[in-house]
């Protein structure tokens, strides 16, 4: 596609927009207030407002490669902060999906440099979960597997700091594990225990 292309078609958007509702713009120019966080990765497949079909104003999203929560990552630790402090977001989800490069790339053995730091978030699931997914016989299963548990993973993370206890304590705040299918479309909710990981992980990790 053309860079041209691509301001024609921000204006086109902005015409369908705006014959449909007139103050479109003047009304999200005013504030948001989103009920969602979206934490995805940046595969560029996997547009969170698309498969969400959601619209602006109605999710706040982080993405990165193979949807990480790591908490010395400045950038994800701001946005979750922000979201969950500031916008009183009452969701948050992970969303991780199949074919990941990032998790793709962390089962191989091989130096990739400046991603080695990152990818190792990965390596350290797979060694928390190595007996589950060595006993998988296929690699396609396991690769699958492993994103499923990396998005596991990243959700009790977030349930680790303290925005998100306290959040869960005074609102209700829940967090979400899902996996989009390339394959299909599909969004499959992992239906991460939320007490029971809070209830396990509190003896160490309780910060509020
Ligand atoms: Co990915």
């Amino acid at each position: 596609m053309h860079i041209e292309q691509v301001f024609a078609n921000n204006e086109k958007w902005i015409q369908e927009k705006l014959s449909a509702n007139k103050d479109y713009f003047n009304e999200l120019a005013k504030g948001q207030a989103p009920e969602f966080l979206y934490i995805g990765c940046s595969d560029s497949r996997v547009t969170a407002e698309d498969i969400m079909g959601v619209q602006p104003g109605e999710v706040f999203v982080h993405r990165n490669i193979a949807n990480l929560v790591n908490s010395v990552d400045l950038n994800v630790m701001s946005v979750l902060n922000y979201a969950v402090r500031h916008l009183k977001v009452n969701h948050i989800v992970v969303c991780g999906h199949y074919y990941c490069g990032g998790v793709k790339a962390a089962m191989q053995p091989s130096d990739l440099g400046i991603l080695n730091p990152w990818l190792r978030n990965i390596r350290d699931v797979y060694r928390l979960h190595k007996e589950e997914l060595n006993a998988i016989n296929t690699e396609d299963e396991r690769y699958n597997r492993l994103i499923e548990l990396n998005v596991q993973e990243q959700c009790i993370n977030l349930i680790k700091t303290a925005a998100v206890q306290q959040a869960h304590k005074e609102r209700g705040l829940l967090v979400h594990g899902w996996v989009f299918d390339i394959r299909s479309g599909r969004l499959i909710d992992l239906k991460i225990d939320f007490p029971n990981i809070l209830a396990s992980i509190m003896e160490i990790y309780k910060l509020s």
